[in-house]
């Protein structure tokens, strides 16, 4: 599946990704500027906020409880459509996800 970052200057990044990785790993393993993924995937930093675009947002479903804390925690400028990153695991129904990349991660 294929997975769109929207930088802050509206640019786009396409990337080919695998099935089954997360859209954290993705962006990491692609150099992909403003996804951090500091604490690895284990919902304990919050440097992976993405907002997943309207379009996917329901595909993608909600944050489980222990992610909405986190979101709660550690996201300054949370939207309904925040999620981390590191949750979002690729299928390929998935394709062509697109996610934009916050102003700072925490
Ligand atoms: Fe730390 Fe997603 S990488 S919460």
């Amino acid at each position: 599946p294929k997975v769109i970052f929207v930088a802050l200057d509206g640019s786009r990044r396409t990337i080919d990704a695998a099935v089954g990785d997360s859209v954290m790993a993705t962006a990491v393993r692609n150099g992909v500027p403003g996804i951090i993924g500091e604490c690895g995937g284990n919902l304990s930093c919050a440097t992976c906020h993405v907002y997943v675009d309207e379009d996917f947002a329901a595909l993608v479903g909600p944050a489980n409880d222990l992610e909405d804390d986190m979101l709660d925690l550690g996201v300054s400028d949370r939207r309904s459509t925040s999620r981390l990153s590191c949750q979002i695991k690729l299928t390929e129904a998935l394709d062509g996800i697109t996610v934009e990349v916050p102003e700072d991660q925490p």
